[in-house]
């Protein structure tokens, strides 16, 4: 077992709080962790003191003790149960990637098999499901029906609801990350009018997807290898990312004990904002947008305008202050897609360069130490992979769901876990008296 500790085994130095006002002085323990910074422990301040902390988008606030991810901002590392992320994308793949977030380390060659057929054969959808499909639009984002559809599948799978019971728990978990890719190409083959294509068990988890969103009934669908690869390093690169808004969304929605179902749909919803995971899609509207390199200097200045709401998207991150790492293995995946599929010159491609370059000089971005994000190129490589731009971010749930799972295990499997309650600092009307409406103005 790793040199893995928790919290409560951490050093035992406290820090001391003075409240000005009244001259008292309170102290809270301090406990460090195995990696970053340590952490004041004020679980019993309000009992204390009677005061809240105030931290608005969680800046300086550790909602949760976890040994999953690791990310240190400062340096772009980024660990999952230790490994380095640019190593588990050129030595790993998908599916153990799937087994060391949710269990911790590493597979052996036996329990991958075993794990991948059990992934493999929850593929497939309840086929009562294809009706509620039917009631979209076909005009839907792809988004929408993901979330309404994974919500929905706590209403097929009564057996995998009840969160005390580890079997069931387990059971949910994979048919989650298993009927993702299905749910993401149904949804995808709906929006075009093509029929759905089951998935196939002799297939990859990488190959069934790209099988069941592009193959058709009428011709034998080749596999490109170098397509499935390059997918599979996308999913990984996707994966997890410690306590982020969606993660964060799922943990809390688990601490009520709402099935797992009902989680990873409030996690899907979360995602889809474009400052979250909505960024890969928002990035090829703005690379659209701006069109041609020479209009390139106009938008960095509207990105740096205040008075303009234009963000860069795919720029900035809470937690990097330095290059996001998984934004440096996306780009070397994106010359090797576009190089597989023939394509000289990408428009799109030299654009963001030439955003990326005139943007890391300018200091605005230099001294908000604003970086290109995961989400910078990645829509590049989805659409030479021929994705639409509006499946973007559902390929970037298809690849959360188990990180969102992990981190939902993690919390329930956590014998301190109780319901997410934050509190706020009220700045509304004093008690006041009802009007009657005759007597009012
Ligand atoms: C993901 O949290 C995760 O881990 C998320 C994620 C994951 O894997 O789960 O990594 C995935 O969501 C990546 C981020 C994708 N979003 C985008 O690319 C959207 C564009 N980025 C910004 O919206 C922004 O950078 C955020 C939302 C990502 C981060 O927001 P913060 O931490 O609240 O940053 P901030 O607003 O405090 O920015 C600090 C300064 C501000 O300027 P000042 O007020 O200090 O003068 O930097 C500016 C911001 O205005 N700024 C930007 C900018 N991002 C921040 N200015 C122009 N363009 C940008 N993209």
């Amino acid at each position: 077992m790793s040199d893995q500790k928790t919290a409560t085994q951490g050093a035992a130095d406290t820090v001391t709080l003075v409240d000005n006002k009244t001259g008292k002085s309170y102290e809270f323990p301090v406990l460090d962790g195995t990696e970053g910074p340590r952490v004041i422990d004020i679980g019993k301040l309000y009992a204390q003191t009677g005061m809240f902390t105030f931290d608005p988008g969680y800046t300086s606030t550790g909602s949760c003790e976890s040994q999953i991810t690791y990310i240190d901002g400062d340096k772009g590392v980024l660990l999952h149960r230790g490994y380095p992320i640019k190593e588990l994308a050129d030595k790993s793949d998908f599916m153990e990637v799937c087994y060391l977030l949710l269990y911790g380390d590493l597979p052996n060659a036996a329990t991958k098999a075993k794990f991948e057929k059990a992934i493999t054969y929850h593929t497939m959808l309840h086929e009562q499901l294809i009706n509620f499909f039917r009631g979209f639009r076909r005009d839907a984002h792809p988004m929408a029906v993901m979330c309404g559809a994974v919500g929905a599948l706590s209403a097929f799978y009564h057996d995998s609801t009840d969160i005390r019971d580890e079997r069931q728990r387990m059971i949910a978990s994979h048919r989650l990350i298993a009927k993702m890719p299905t749910i993401a190409a149904m949804a995808y083959k709906y929006s075009i009018g093509q029929p759905f294509v089951y998935p196939r068990n002799e297939l990859s988890y990488a190959e069934n997807f790209l099988h069941m969103m592009f193959a058709v009934p009428a011709e034998e669908y080749k596999i490109n290898p170098v397509l499935a690869k390059a997918m599979d390093r996308i999913f990984i690169l996707h994966a997890d990312h410690e306590q982020n808004a969606s993660t964060s969304t799922v943990r809390l929605a688990g601490s009520s004990g709402a099935n797992p179902f009902a989680c990873i749909a409030a996690g899907i919803a979360s995602l889809w904002g474009p400052a979250h995971g909505g960024a890969n899609e928002a990035v090829l509207n703005m690379l659209g947008e701006i069109g041609t390199k020479d209009r390139v200097a106009e938008f960095v200045a509207r990105a740096k305008d205040k008075d303009d709401p234009f963000r860069l998207m795919g720029f900035g991150h809470r937690v990097y202050k330095n290059y996001d790492p998984r934004a440096t293995v996306m780009r070397q995946t994106c010359y090797e897609v576009l190089e597989e599929l023939g394509v000289e010159n990408e428009p799109l491609l030299d654009l963001a360069m030439e955003l990326e370059r005139i943007a890391l000089e300018d200091d605005y971005f230099v001294e908000r130490k604003l970086y290109p994000n995961v989400d910078f190129y990645s829509g590049i490589i989805l659409r030479a992979m021929g994705f639409p731009t509006s499946m973007f971010t559902v390929l970037f749930a298809v690849a959360r769901t188990v990180g969102w799972i992990a981190q939902w295990k993690e919390m329930i499997e956590d014998p301190s876990q109780r319901i997410g309650r934050p509190r706020q600092l009220y700045t509304g009307q004093n008690q006041r008296s009802y009007t009657p409406l005759d007597q009012r103005g």
